[in-house]
């Protein structure tokens, strides 16, 4: 007799096996008792018919709680009925823990209860699910990147100072030199990493302090952050373009199973190809205004005003040259209109927002200095920044693309705090 998983039935049909896993849920009948196991890579129906097994197995098959740990021997049979498309009969059970209250049900929980109980909460067949996709959609992006020969540079945690803005830095004391901040974002690591290696990426996770309770934001995130040698924005943009159709196509022929659990309509995901919509910010003005809405040129779009954007499409949407005002400080200005910035946002389609951010960078030391000044930063911490731009500058872009944004927009999630195992938001850093 062999161990085997859920997921390997469909090669040892008619013979006696053992699995081990936890008890998702049961029922009785008379004389026949159906046990749901599920082990990580599925779910089975094991059926125990009296007289089949030993009175004290069948008696036992009955007393356990919902996930209790347990071996079961059994027959493989095919049945495309069945969940998997498998059953076991069952031959032998043995217990390893009996759980007792399991507080998670089959009935509905609020969102806070399940929060509370996150640690639990995973094993549910729909988070299961998403964790799942999530794992599936982080190979696809190191796939696409490592196929395309970008190196990955793992950029610290502990910074000196801040990327994105001063507003959102968390902070920690640092021994002898002060402060300590948590990294916002990779990118101006990957900056030197792109003149060492002509392209690279970095994947690892990055903070806020976001004072926003949104569905949009947490606090400590995940984000892939390539950057490329010798490219513009419109490199930046086939890249992205590409990354996520790539993305996309991969998790609809790779994860199918588990888009269907989650009851996602996957019509709307397979026209997620190439090419994609491309706008300008002032194009989106105009499409606002069409729409009635009262919106003034050189304000950052709102999560409402992305929406109506996207609605004008079946893909997602490219808008890029932003009011530099409301853009960070590392972003080159375009050479044919200097108050807008060489930034692009990529726009996910059925409301989801913002799931990209990227931009050619500021290339030339004056003017990356007086972009430094103007954003008040202490040039003290961005000499080493400001030698990218000292020894062999070149024009150079990248973005950064959010991975619990991608999970939930793929998944059709309500909220990000589904999207990664153990959520941190603004009042929230439990379990
Ligand atoms: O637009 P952002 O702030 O861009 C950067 O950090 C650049 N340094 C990226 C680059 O050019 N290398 O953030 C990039 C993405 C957003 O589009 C969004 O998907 C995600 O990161 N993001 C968040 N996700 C969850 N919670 C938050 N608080 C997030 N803030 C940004
Ligand atoms: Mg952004």
């Amino acid at each position: 007799m062999q161990n085997i998983y859920i997921n390997q039935l469909k090669d040892h049909v008619g013979k006696e096996i053992t699995l081990q896993g936890w008890l998702f849920n049961k029922r009785s009948s008379g004389k026949i008792r159906f046990v749901i196991l599920r082990d990580g890579t599925g779910y089975v129906q094991c059926v125990f018919f009296k007289g089949n097994v030993s009175e004290e197995t069948f008696d036992l098959a009955d007393k356990i709680g919902q996930e209790s740990s347990i071996i079961v021997t059994g027959k493989v049979k095919e049945d495309p009925k069945q969940v998997g498309g498998f059953e076991l009969d069952a031959t032998g059970l043995i217990v390893i823990q009996n759980a007792k209250d399991y507080p998670i049900t089959p009935k509905e929980h609020g969102p806070e209860f399940l929060l509370d109980n996150r640690h639990l909460w995973l094993r549910s067949k729909k988070q299961v699910a998403i964790m799942r996709i999530r794992h599936r959609i982080i190979k696809a992006i190191r796939d696409f990147f490592d196929d395309r020969e970008f190196v990955l540079m793992d950029p610290p945690i502990l910074t000196p100072n801040a990327v994105e803005g001063t507003s959102t830095l968390f902070e920690t004391p640092y021994f002898d030199l002060g402060k300590a901040y948590l990294t916002q974002s990779g990118q101006l690591y990957a900056e030197a990493g792109a003149m060492a290696h002509g392209k690279v990426y970095t994947f690892g996770p990055t903070f806020r302090a976001e004072k926003s309770k949104t569905r949009r934001h947490l606090t400590e995130f995940w984000m892939c952050e390539p950057e490329v040698a010798f490219a513009d924005l419109n490199d930046d943009m086939d890249l992205a373009e590409e990354m996520l159709e790539y993305i996309v196509q991969t998790v609809l022929k790779e994860r199918a199973e588990e888009l269907k659990i989650l009851e996602r309509d996957t019509s709307k995901l397979e026209k997620v190809v190439r090419p994609f919509p491309r706008i300008s910010y002032d194009e989106a003005v105009e499409i606002l205004k069409k729409n009635g809405v009262d919106f003034e040129w050189g304000g950052d779009l709102g999560a409402p005003d992305e929406t109506i954007i996207v609605q004008q499409f079946d893909r997602p949407v490219m808008v890029h040259r932003y009011p530099a005002q409301v853009k960070a400080f590392y972003m080159k200005r375009d050479p044919e209109n200097s108050k807008v910035a060489l930034a692009v946002d990529v726009l996910a389609p059925e409301g989801y927002g913002e799931i990209i951010g990227g931009s050619q960078r500021e290339d030339s030391l004056d003017e990356l200095l007086s972009r430094i000044k103007e954003h008040n930063l202490p040039q003290e911490v961005f000499e080493w920044y400001l030698d990218l731009r000292r020894y062999g500058t070149v024009p150079h872009a990248g973005f950064g693309i959010g991975l619990e944004r991608t999970v939930s927009w793929i998944c059709g999630l309500d909220h990000l705090r589904e999207a990664i195992p153990f959520p941190r938001m603004i009042y929230r850093n439990t379990p």
